[in-house]
């Protein structure tokens, strides 16, 4: 039950603290369960007070005392961090990597025992319950490893399983979609501003606007090139609209972000 499963977050910075929330309102582990480490006393004290949960400095003993080891450093620092404490991480241990770019095999590489890897590529919306994660299974863990994984990132938004060689277009698209979402939102209320309306006014209409089209996006199942074609009619307001982004490549500049995001995630590693 992963209710009962103590978690332990190694890093404690911006993404575990928006994990750590998410769980935390998800009421799908108690707070007494999770704890996190983290060498930067200021971010350690933040977190601490931000989520109520208890931040140590000490990363052996927060594998001593965890089930499930959530990994929340920098990718650089994933390799540093585990030859440190690949003694005392035994196989009855999970070990869970959010770091981009960062292989389950070149994490497994550093044990010379059989422990069980789950890559998870989530997103800060998992501070407000809706996040968008990707998981896969390195070659020791177990269907129901990715069970527990998969039931923990669900509480805090959405969660699917992909192939591990496709985690890094997850990146170019969830991962870092919420700062090209938050660009788009922004330049869209820019527009609203430049046509007379309060910035706080068009942030808003901007934004539930975005909140609103995904919403129809996930909950109609329709194309959203359908839904594009519902909303848009002959000689009307919409396709004038339409044609600007068309002449101004919005959509190829979009391909090549993600594109462009995905191969830095992959050198990342
Ligand atoms: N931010 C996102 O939107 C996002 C999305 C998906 C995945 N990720 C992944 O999430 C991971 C964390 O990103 P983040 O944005 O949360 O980074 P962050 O805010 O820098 O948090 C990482 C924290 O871990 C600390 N740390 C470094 N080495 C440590 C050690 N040996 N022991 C304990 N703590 C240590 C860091 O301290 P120092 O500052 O001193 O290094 C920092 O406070 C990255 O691997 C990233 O690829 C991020």
């Amino acid at each position: 039950m992963i209710k009962e499963c103590k978690l332990g977050f190694l890093g404690a910075g911006t993404m575990a603290k928006a994990i750590i929330k998410g769980i935390i309102s998800s009421e799908i582990v108690p707070k007494h369960n999770i704890k996190a480490s983290e060498i930067m006393p200021e971010t350690a004290k933040n977190t601490a007070e931000e989520t109520g949960i208890k931040v140590i400095s000490d990363n052996k003993e927060l594998v001593n005392s965890s089930d499930i080891i959530i990994l929340c450093v920098k990718p650089h620092a994933i390799e540093s961090v585990l030859a440190e404490l690949k003694d005392i991480i035994t196989e009855d241990k999970l070990i869970v990597s959010i770091a981009a770019g960062v292989s389950t095999s070149s994490i497994e590489g550093i044990f010379d025992k059989k422990i069980p890897v789950i890559r998870v590529m989530p997103n800060t919306p998992v501070l407000v319950r809706e996040g968008m994660s990707a998981i896969c299974k390195g070659k020791h863990a177990t269907c129901k490893h990715a069970g527990f994984i998969m039931e923990l990132f669900k509480a805090t938004g959405g969660c699917i399983e992909a192939e591990e060689h496709l985690i890094n277009a997850v990146t170019g698209i969830s991962g870092s979609g919420p700062a090209f979402m938050y660009l788009i939102i922004d330049a869209l209320s820019d527009g609203g501003v430049k046509m007379g309306l309060k910035k706080e006014v068009a942030i808003k209409l901007a934004a539930q606007t975005a909140m609103g089209a995904a919403k129809m996006v996930l909950d109609t199942g329709k194309h959203p090139a359908l839904l594009k074609d519902e909303v848009t009619t002959p000689g009307g307001c919409t396709i004038a609209g339409l044609s600007v982004m068309e002449n101004e490549h919005v959509r190829s500049a979009l391909i090549k972000t993600v594109q462009e995001t995905a191969k830095t995630a992959s050198n990342l590693g």
